[in-house]
């Protein structure tokens, strides 16, 4: 493999900085290339078979242009639905973002754990399993909440947010029977982070929020470990979308150490 050979990063849109922010701290050196569906964002409110053929199709064509040493979907909600689809047809190693439900159930005092994702994502039979697999005795409540990622979006553009979407998501798992005794909430759409200081206003109460961005990192930087890394090009943004919409980033990608845009 060539050393410059990158590890590719794939979301729907912005969500996957904050997965991307976290490996800079493990491997700085890490030829990067940054990829945004922005032309199928948002995916949390598209059918299952709607995303799964675009992250598949895409990934596809995104392996055999750059040759990715490793492939990160960095979002939730393709994970879900498509990791085990796409480990079949790509011959990549791929790592997916799954809601770090295990972890919480881990920290959990109360046994009470929130799950915000994207309608999508809570209704994943993946998360079921998950739920079973390790948060037996525990209570997991599940809140769609979709709109909060155009909101993450826009905030990384620079734009005044309204937070009624947020303030709708916090009330949507506190006020489920049981919701009283939340302590630990799940960020599971990688979007969710990026209004962390949002959302803890909008809970209004002392609550953990665990995303899965550090373990995420950990887990890509075992698995390149030992390899060779050297950047031939400056780490770059790819969109399947407009470029003058993607222009509107240039800030928040380049405080990721992402140089250049391109187009898919
Ligand atoms: N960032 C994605 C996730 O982690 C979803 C955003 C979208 O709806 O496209 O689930």
């Amino acid at each position: 493999m060539s050393p410059s050979a990158p590890i590719l990063l794939f979301d729907s849109g912005v969500g996957g900085l904050t997965v991307l922010a976290e490996l800079r701290e493990l491997l700085p050196d890490a030829p990067v290339i940054y990829a945004a569906d922005m032309a199928g964002l948002p995916y949390g409110t598209k059918t299952e078979a709607e995303v799964a053929a675009r992250v598949a199709g895409l990934l596809g064509r995104m392996a055999e242009r750059w040759h990715p040493r490793l492939i990160c979907i960095a979002c939730n909600t393709a994970s879900t639905i498509a990791l085990g689809m796409v480990r079949e047809v790509l011959e990549t190693p791929i790592v997916g973002t799954v809601p770090a439900i295990k972890p919480a159930a881990e920290i959990t005092k109360t046994g009470t754990i929130g799950l915000l994702g994207t309608d999508s994502t809570v209704r994943q039979g993946y998360v079921d399993d998950l739920e079973r697999e390790f948060a037996q005795g525990k209570t997991l409540l599940r809140y769609g909440a979709s709109g909060l990622v155009a909101l993450g979006e826009a905030k990384l553009r620079g734009e005044e947010i309204c937070v009624d979407e947020v303030t709708k998501a916090a009330s949507g798992l506190v006020f489920q029977p049981g919701g009283e005794d939340l302590d630990t909430v799940v960020l599971a759409c990688t979007h969710f982070p990026l209004l962390e200081p949002e959302l803890r206003e909008a809970f209004g109460k002392d609550v953990t929020f665990i995303d899965g961005a550090k373990g995420i990192a950990r887990q890509i930087a075992r698995l390149v470990q030992g390899q060779e890394m050297e950047r031939e090009v400056p780490d770059f943004a790819v969109t399947t979308g407009p470029m003058d919409d993607f222009e509107e980033l240039t800030e928040a990608f380049a405080a990721h150490g992402l140089k250049g845009l391109v187009h898919l």
